[in-house]
């Protein structure tokens, strides 16, 4: 180790956004980097509200501190869980503190809220927004959209389950026979493909609906049924896997297929998100009128307007006699197991930025870094997020601008 000086030293202050339990780094999380004499940080009791007291965080080998301001002119990279734009609520005191040169990294949701970037670049700090980071093998344990829409998913079913008036197992007592529930998962990306899998494991019958035609596939190993509309699905997957931006039409008829099938639930779970834009509603009015009473829709794009037309996020509400569920921030109740995935994100995040002796070492060039730094020396270096705050392109210089091309330019440079 050459010193704390040129070591990083990562600190995570505890989360300020109303209602978030996360914290950044579990205590094995912050193991693993005490291991490698990287000094950590922490605000006292950031882990208290994930089950995590400081008496385990000290065992780690970090150092807890009570001051906000004081950690952040301590620490050369500050972890966060809900960091600028993400946290729109509260974050800019944070702002007011950060200093030139240090390296934030955390959920930003930058397709959402890009000015953030914009912020934090305009102090000198540099940022790393996780949920861009690129879907490619080497990721994907870093990757925290994946890790907390497990979480998400799962839950999603429990709560369906506890707003039901109904069980989801089919049951044979002496008291009569109970018919299975049924469930429905509309939008099988990560959290829906868990929701399946849960809302299976509780007995319930399940079936589910993807635009993505490779999502059927996906539906069937986990035992649930897919539900087949005759729809031209060709060109709904965009890069990365994420689904594109459906047209209205498509929608419309997507609606009108579906009523039928929506009218025969117990359970909805809806989860179909387009990054950064307002998500497609799915089940109309229209199909809720249809729906039996005391049914429950379950909706995971709450936050992003919802893919039911008559949700409320934060709110649970009784429409046309259909008990419809727009919760907030669903991976911070699974606060414990949510922070020990993001943590492990994370933590496999600082060993690709972090030399062997701990001093940081951004390696422009490797194309996760370049995926997600989206602020750095003032600017921010990222091309789409320039893009969506209407900045004008970086200009990559060219080959010729570079180096001399002909003996004559050599000799004039020398
Ligand atoms: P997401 O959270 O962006 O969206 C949820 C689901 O909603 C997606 O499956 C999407 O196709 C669906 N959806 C969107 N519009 C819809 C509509 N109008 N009707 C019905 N469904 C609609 O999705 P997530 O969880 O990010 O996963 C997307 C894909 O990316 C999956 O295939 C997943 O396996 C893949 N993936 C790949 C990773 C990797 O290669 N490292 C990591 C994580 C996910």
């Amino acid at each position: 180790v050459t010193g704390v000086q040129t070591c990083a030293l990562p600190i995570f202050p505890s989360e300020i956004k109303t209602g978030e339990k996360r914290v950044a780094m579990s205590p094995a999380n912050v193991q693993s980097l005490t291991d490698k004499s990287v000094k950590v940080l922490v605000q006292k009791n950031a882990g208290s509200a994930a089950g995590y007291p400081d008496a385990e965080y000290n065992a780690a080998g970090a150092t807890t501190i009570a001051d906000r301001a004081e950690i952040f002119a301590t620490a050369d990279i500050i972890l966060q869980v809900q960091s600028f734009g993400s946290n729109t609520e509260n974050s800019d005191s944070d702002l007011a503190l950060l200093r030139s040169g240090q390296l934030v990294i955390g959920m930003m949701d930058p397709l959402a809220s890009p000015q953030a970037a914009k912020e934090v670049a305009a102090t000198g700090a540099s940022a790393i927004a996780l949920e861009l980071v690129p879907r490619i093998s080497r990721a994907q344990s870093m990757d925290v959209l994946s890790s907390m829409a497990t979480l998400a998913g799962y839950k999603s079913v429990l709560i369906g389950a506890s707003a039901s008036p109904r069980i989801f197992p089919m049951l044979m007592t002496a008291a009569g026979t109970l018919q299975p529930a049924r469930v429905l998962i509309m939008g099988v990306g990560v959290a829906g493909l868990q929701a399946c899998a849960t809302a299976k494991r509780l007995g319930a019958v399940v079936e589910a609906y993807d635009v993505r035609p490779a999502a059927r596939e996906q539906i069937i190993s986990v035992g649930a049924k897919p539900v087949e509309l005759d729809l031209d699905t060709g060109e709904t997957e965009g890069a990365g896997g994420y689904a594109k931006e459906q047209g209205e039409d498509f929608l419309r008829r997507q609606r009108e297929l579906m009523t039928e099938v929506v009218a025969q639930q117990d359970i909805i779970i809806t989860t179909a998100a387009i990054p950064g834009a307002k998500s497609p509603i799915l089940v109309t009015e229209e199909m809720v009128i249809a729906m039996k009473p005391g049914a429950v829709i379950v909706d995971l794009a709450a936050e992003r307007g919802g893919n039911c037309d008559l949700t409320e996020q934060g709110k649970t509400i009784v429409a046309h006699d259909v008990i419809i569920v727009g919760p907030e921030n669903v991976p911070s109740d699974l606060a414990y197991h949510a922070s020990q995935m993001y943590g492990k994100n994370m933590q496999t995040l600082l060993e690709l930025i972090l030399d062997e002796d701990g001093s940081l070492n951004l390696d422009l060039n490797d194309e996760i870094v370049a995926g997600t730094l989206v602020a750095h020396d003032g600017d921010v270096p990222h091309a789409h997020m320039r893009k969506l705050l209407g900045l004008t392109e970086i200009k990559v210089p060219t080959e010729s601008e570079q180096q001399p091309t002909t003996p004559a330019d050599e000799k004039q440079e020398k």
